[in-house]
């Protein structure tokens, strides 16, 4: 039954009521087989026929999918990129170096986000797979054993939240060294009691740079769990944690906090709490996404090379795509420390 909006192609119920290649071939009398041949310009069409098929597919707007090119033997070049949470500008960063990285290479990208579901990554990954994509990039923390099988039999890269696969190339950053580096320069701007926001645990970002932090600051006298407050990778939960902090040490005078999300909702905290910062306390955040330059006053934090990671990325699944090399390794970029105005002491 042709789709009774389908002649006007106006959006029905949120929808758009496109024909499909079983519609063009009822309205011109034909099998389905036909029109794929007409399509894909494949195989023996008499000249009237064709020209009924294409006078239909005109009337109908008919856009061939994407898998009648890939049934007939045409890739789609074309790659997945799953972030976690596009609403954080770090994966919107990635995001656009995997697409630009992709597009210069003749290859277009579907940005799926998974808000950390397994069950909409387990549904991305089946909708994907029968598109025939040509590869995945993954950048959701790492996947239960029963996702990550689903994708074997396609070229894959992790990349940020994801733990070491032998067989696919993983890409993070030196969350410890940047861990490293936070608390040193706290400790170098004179803080005598550091405090560490969060992110969620079940994330090995998370997990790395709270482990970071312990090491950190295990032989100090004022290392305490009660220094530690959960923000959740959000703003709101870096607004709940400074606060919570505050209460339980209002002596505490600097803050490591575990993404720049986090950072800004403490600092937020801060102002709305009457405390100075730097000079009552100071704060460093972590990952270096651009609004960091444009807070009052500018975050102090560890920059991931995030363009390079989503670049990295998509050249490795392309070249493994393309035949040309992406050995399966794991790549680990640098970071480095921004020292903005929220850690400028004067210190006399
Ligand atoms: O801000 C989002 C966080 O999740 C980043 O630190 C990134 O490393 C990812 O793990």
């Amino acid at each position: 039954m042709i789709c009774p909006c389908v002649t006007d192609y106006r959006v029905r119920g949120g929808g758009i009521c496109l024909a499909t290649i079983r519609e063009v071939a009822l309205r011109a009398n034909v099998s389905v087989a036909t029109v794929s041949r007409v399509i894909n310009n494949k195989g023996y069409v008499d000249a009237k026929t064709k020209e009924e098929v294409l006078k239909v597919i005109k009337e109908l707007n008919y856009v061939p999918k994407s898998v009648a090119q890939v049934l007939a033997g045409k890739k789609m070049k074309a790659l997945a990129l799953m972030v976690p949470d596009i609403s954080n500008p770090f994966f919107a960063e990635l995001a656009k170096a995997v697409e630009d990285t992709a597009y210069q290479k003749g290859f277009t990208v579907f940005l799926c986000n998974s808000d950390d579901q397994d069950n909409k990554k387990k549904l991305y990954i089946d909708v994907l797979k029968r598109k025939s994509i040509d590869g995945m990039i993954l950048a959701t923390h790492q996947l239960d054993k029963k996702v990550f099988d689903q994708c074997r039999d396609i070229p894959l890269v992790l990349m940020d939240r994801a733990y070491i696969h032998e067989d696919c190339t993983v890409i993070t950053t030196q969350n410890r060294q940047g861990v490293k580096l936070a608390i040193e320069h706290l400790l170098s701007i004179g803080c005598r009691k550091i405090a560490h926001i969060y992110g969620p645990q079940e994330l090995i970002t998370a997990k790395e740079r709270l482990l970071a932090y312990l090491d950190a600051v295990k032989d100090f006298s004022w290392a305490s769990d009660t220094l530690l407050a959960p923000g959740y990778f959000q703003i709101e939960g870096g607004r709940k944690a400074m606060r919570t902090l505050m209460e339980r040490h209002p002596d505490l005078d600097g803050v490591f906090v575990g993404n720049d999300t986090m950072a800004i909702g403490a600092l937020k905290e801060l102002h709305q709490m009457r405390i100075s910062v730097p000079e009552k306390v100071a704060i460093c955040g972590f990952d270096g996404i651009p609004i960091t330059q444009m807070i009052e006053p500018e975050l102090t934090t560890i920059e991931q090379p995030i363009y390079e990671l989503g670049r990295q990325a998509a050249q490795v699944l392309i070249e493994r795509i393309e035949g040309k090399g992406g050995v399966k390794k794991h790549i680990q970029l640098n970071v480095k420390l921004k020292i903005r105005d929220s850690t400028r002491r004067r210190l006399w």
